[in-house]
């Protein structure tokens, strides 16, 4: 009996550990889940640059600090490799404005600097008092006819701390020397969340502090009900505000060396007719007056999709006819989850001419469509994430896309041809 007893006494204080246990295990992934990995501190951080107007003269650079730093400085000097000469930088005040948000109270900073010289190495640092970043290499855009560079990335948007990292510094380490990168919307998945947003400045590092990021918004930096843009997107870039009243820094253009560059909002197309007009008579206008011998066009929804259900009649139907008369040379878009690339038909060509634009869209991120119904497409690709890198040197445009295995999967130069649409010669690998 006494036996029986004890082996009770000893299962029930077992039993009860397991639940002290279980209890104190569960509070403190509680407790883990609420604690924010990426909080403000009075060190700058989430260090972006952005395209500006005119990348040749001047740059654009945001971050971040907790609420209490209410002020922050850019200092910027062309590069020297003599460590004492730093103090020969020149020093500009950033605005700074309060960033209240759900639980997230910081400061936002943001600073302009023009009459920059073309084509040189500058090197930057931004902060205040004893917070201070590192000091960041960028290099100013040169002028039309030099060798262009740019990375085009479709959908991050998931995994953006996991899976995602690795492709952004493949497309880096493989081009260190591009002039911007290009973001095809949808960069994450909940455009209010402050945890994604920390996630993509981590993923990236200091390749966003490098090279000037052109961001596109997607479906995804919207809440999912009505038309608000997302709360971070305003405070933490500071891009070219060159749009359509109320779309300001989502629609926006920029010539660096001879490509135009213009970024469409096309969820505001897919929403709204009001909105829909506005870019339609802007785009026409850049497209009628552009002075640059290329033009590239990112947005998100794309005119083409890989499925029937997928179609984005209101981005085709007004937008293609433009492209076609304009001769707009590459589009690179999102959304699908997938990769594709195609050439189609001019407008209302009765002979099987190919307008001479490229259309892509691509995914970077982990996130996959599952299905895959769209023939329109000379290359595809399901369940494979990806990164171009894009040359322009004199009449031809050289594209590559690989894959986040560092593959080279897709490629094709595009070649100038005087009075006739472009030209385009298959540089892909075999059986793809
Ligand atoms: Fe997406
Ligand atoms: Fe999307």
């Amino acid at each position: 009996m006494i036996k029986v007893d004890q082996r009770k006494k000893r299962l029930f204080l077992h039993a009860g550990f397991v639940v002290l246990l279980a209890f104190f295990c569960t509070g403190i992934q509680a407790q883990t889940a609420a604690v924010n990995p990426f909080p403000p501190t009075p060190n700058p951080d989430r260090i972006v640059l952005n395209v500006t107007g005119d990348p040749s003269t001047s740059i654009a650079v945001n971050w971040r600090t907790c609420d209490t730093v209410r002020e922050g400085f850019l200092e910027i000097m062309p590069v020297t490799a003599d460590p004492r000469a730093v103090d020969k930088a020149s020093r500009k005040q950033a605005k700074s404005e309060a960033f209240k948000f759900e639980d997230i109270a910081a400061n936002y900073h943001s600073v302009t600097v023009s009459g920059l010289r073309p084509k040189t190495l500058y090197m930057y640092r931004v902060g205040q008092g004893a917070h201070w970043s590192e000091w960041f290499h960028t290099r100013t855009a040169g002028k039309s006819g030099d060798k262009l560079s740019f990375i085009y990335l479709g959908d991050v948007q998931a995994g953006i701390k996991t899976l995602w990292p690795r492709v952004i510094r493949d497309a880096y380490a493989k081009m260190p020397d591009a002039n911007l990168i290009l973001y095809a919307g949808d960069i994450v998945n909940r455009g209010n969340s402050d945890l994604e947003w920390g996630e993509l400045f981590y993923g990236g590092s200091f390749i966003h502090s490098t090279i000037p990021g052109m961001h596109s918004p997607g479906n995804h930096e919207y809440a999912r009900t009505g038309d608000t843009l997302s709360a971070f997107w305003r405070p933490q870039f500071t891009l070219p505000e060159n749009g359509p009243e109320g779309l300001k820094e989502t629609c926006y253009f920029t010539d660096v060396q001879g490509m135009r560059f213009i970024s469409i909002n096309s969820y505001r197309v897919e929403e709204s007719d009001k909105d829909l007009q506005k870019q339609k008579v802007w785009v026409d206008s850049l497209l009628r007056n552009n002075p640059n011998p290329w033009t590239a066009v990112v947005f998100h929804h794309p005119f083409y999709s890989i499925r029937p259900t997928r179609d984005n009649v209101r981005m085709r139907s007004t937008f293609k006819p433009l492209f076609d008369k304009y001769k707009v040379d590459i589009v690179l878009q999102g959304h699908d989850h997938a990769y594709a690339r195609g050439m189609q038909k001019i407008e209302g060509a009765t002979k099987d001419e190919k307008s001479g634009a490229v259309y892509i869209l691509s995914v970077s991120g982990p996130k996959m469509s599952s299905k895959f119904e769209g023939n329109w497409m000379d290359v595809s690709a399901s369940y494979t994430q990806l990164f171009q890198l894009v040359t322009v040197e004199g009449n031809t445009l050289h594209y590559k896309s690989y894959t986040a295995a560092g593959e080279l999967y897709d490629a094709f130069d595009l070649v100038k041809q005087k009075g006739k649409p472009n030209k385009l010669v298959e540089q892909k690998p075999n059986n793809k």
